[in-house]
């Protein structure tokens, strides 16, 4: 997981380069590196640290050149280092490289080249790819990058450029994204369209396998044999202010700001005027299609993951089809039941999830058909999938998840009810009571926002507790599961959830004096059992939030404080009860601190196994 820059045209490429790795600054931020090519030679800066480091050598020494490209790391193979940052380059410096991924032979293929003379002054992967395209060069810098995709497996995003043909650059992709944008006189080389909005709105999204030869005024697409590929200009309609910070001081809490609209703008379209059903023009589901699903398997990691376990419930509640929930890296090792009665459903934000594409890929050679849901129009996943289903949140910048999972939800909750209708599993004034519902969402979250002073103290008072718990019970767990991420992530508290009856099954050995707790009771059929399960906590001595709904009086009776939300359908009650767990979690990270939007160790697009 690493983000890739190029540019080639009459401006000096160096200037874009940085420009362009800092939007990429999410993908991978643990060193970074440019090259480019002053004339007569390729010059390479790169430095261990964040973009900053490099952005003030690059300053100082101020390269020339119109043509170069640029990397911002993720370590994956060699930890992070100078040496081991990227663009790497051959043996002779003729040839520079960066690349986004994993070269899976690629231990096989550096003890070849070493055999042969290559030195290698890195620990990656990387590296054996410009020396590859040094063993292979005859005179022709295409034919060689030819012979090198024909060596490498494994996934990849990569670009190449050589002092023999400085006059273009060249690049390929598997697995990892790569976009190309269209200037006029001048073309640019992404991993994802941040990048460039500010240069340019017109692009080519590369597919996999594909190969492009982009100078200052053409791009030549190809397949890995050469033959000519016509590409389609995908126009980018994204505000380029959308991808900024927009005045809040860290993206986290611009995007948790930014749900109501998130939320209007995936039901948007997609809700019957009269609240009767919900219009997916996207989907071709038949009633028969429908009726034919025997099982489905959601499969995600992280908090679509999480957002997937709130899927379950409304599925098999809703719809009354059985569901099972998988972390996607597990999927593909347990030998999964699934045949061609199966609906896959995978989630990822980004589409790029390497786990989540490869359970993808696994369900759809079993037999499944397949349904994604995801944040990024035309990613890998959206392009693998039989069906998508965007989620309309628009760019998610910081690593931790918030309105690309609401926007999950609602997306989830969408289906169900479509599939409700289809199976006639629910009375029609249910169907129409829960869009209602829907359609009241994105005020009702904005109250929750509107007043945020008590979680401000909260995370004043409880910010530096090493530990915090969170329970809940049916929906309410699912969420505390997704409260629990949020606070680890960033502000590196100590934070588990438990199903609130599960506590004194071991759990409750745990709780002292003092220790906090916050439970959600939105959910009316579990409501009693979870105060029993509040009372238990209490008598130990834990300090206890409750997270209940306006006009709630009786929680207030065995809690410490509480949060209530905007009154709503229960199926709706995660969408709001999580808003409040996304703000603790950012403001107990601000009061740590941390670093919000770049937690340590962590990257927002993981793109590796
Ligand atoms: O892009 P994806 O939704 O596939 O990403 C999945 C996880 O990596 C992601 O949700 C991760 O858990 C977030 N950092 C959580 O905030």
């Amino acid at each position: 997981m690493c983000g890739i820059v190029g540019y080639i045209g009459p401006k000096q490429a160096a200037q874009f380069l940085i420009e362009g790795l800092k939007k990429l600054e999410y993908r991978g931020y643990d060193s970074a590196g440019i090259a480019v090519y002053d004339g007569s030679k390729i010059n390479v800066e790169k430095s261990v640290g964040r973009l900053n480091v490099l952005e003030k050598k690059v300053e100082q020494i101020a390269p020339k050149g119109h043509v170069g490209i640029g990397h911002t790391r993720w370590a994956t193979h060699g930890r992070p280092s100078d040496a081991n940052s990227h663009p790497h380059t051959d043996c002779s410096g003729n040839f520079v490289v960066v690349h986004n991924g994993i070269i899976e032979n690629y231990l096989h293929l550096k003890e070849k080249l070493i055999a042969k003379g290559h030195v290698f002054t890195s620990e990656t992967d990387t590296e054996v790819l410009a020396h590859l395209v040094e063993e292979h060069y005859q005179g022709d810098f295409e034919a060689a990058v030819k012979k090198v995709l024909a060596d490498v497996e494994g996934s990849y995003a990569m670009v190449f450029l050589s002092n023999y043909e400085p006059d273009k650059i060249i690049c390929s992709k598997q697995d990892n994204p790569l976009v190309i944008g269209l200037g006029d006189g001048e073309n640019f080389v992404a991993s994802d369209i941040p990048a460039i909005i500010n240069r340019t709105r017109k692009t080519y999204i590369l597919s996999d396998g594909e190969m492009a030869i982009v100078t200052k005024d053409s791009v030549w697409v190809m397949n890995r044999q050469g033959v000519p590929v016509s590409k389609k200009v995908f126009e980018v309609h994204w505000d380029a202010e959308a991808a900024e910070k927009g005045g809040y001081e860290h993206f986290m809490i611009k995007e948790i700001y930014e749900q109501p609209k998130a939320i209007r703008e995936t039901t948007a379209g997609r809700l019957a005027k009269d609240d009767s059903s919900i219009i997916f023009d996207e989907l071709k589901w038949t009633k028969d299609d429908v009726a034919a699903i025997r099982k489905i398997t959601i499969v995600a990691c992280g908090t679509a993951y999480h957002a997937g376990i709130v899927g379950k419930y409304y599925l098999e509640q809703l719809a009354r089809i059985p569901v099972e929930v998988d972390v996607a890296s597990e999927f593909r090792y347990r030998s999964p039941l699934v045949d061609d009665k199966t609906l896959a459903i995978v989630i990822s934000q980004s589409g790029e999830t390497l786990d989540t594409l490869a359970a993808l890929k696994e369900a759809k050679k079993l037999g499944a058909r397949t349904l994604a849901i995801t944040n990024v129009v035309g990613s890998s996943i959206a392009r693998e999938a039989d069906q998508v289903i965007y989620t309309q949140a628009g760019p998610e910048i910081a690593v931790a998840s918030t309105k690309a999972y609401t926007t999950q939800l609602i997306g989830l909750l969408m289906v169900a009810l479509y599939f409700a209708a289809f199976k006639g599993t629910l009375p029609e004034e249910r169907i129409q009571a829960i869009i209602r519902g829907l359609k009241q969402l994105p005020s009702q979250a904005h109250e929750i926002l509107e007043d945020v002073e008590a979680i401000k103290t909260f995370a004043k008072e409880y910010g530096f507790n090493e530990d915090v718990f969170f329970i809940g019970r049916s929906l309410d767990y699912a969420v505390a599961l997704e409260g629990s991420l949020k606070l680890k992530e960033i502000s590196y508290i100590h934070a588990e959830a438990y199903a609130a009856g599960e506590l004194k099954h071991g759990t409750l050995a745990l709780i002292i004096e003092g220790v906090p707790v916050i439970a959600l009771a939105t959910q009316r059929d579990v409501y009693e059992k979870t105060l029993s399960n509040i009372k238990e906590v209490k008598a130990r001595d834990a300090v206890v939030i409750g997270i209940g709904m306006q006009g709630d009086e009786e929680i207030k009776k065995y809690v410490d404080h509480t949060i209530l939300i905007p009154v709503t359908d229960k199926y709706l009650a995660p969408i709001l009860a999580v808003i409040p767990l996304q703000l603790l979690a950012y403001y107990a990270a601000v009061t740590r601190g941390a670093d919000v939007d770049k937690p340590r160790n962590l990257a927002k697009s993981v793109t590796v196994e």
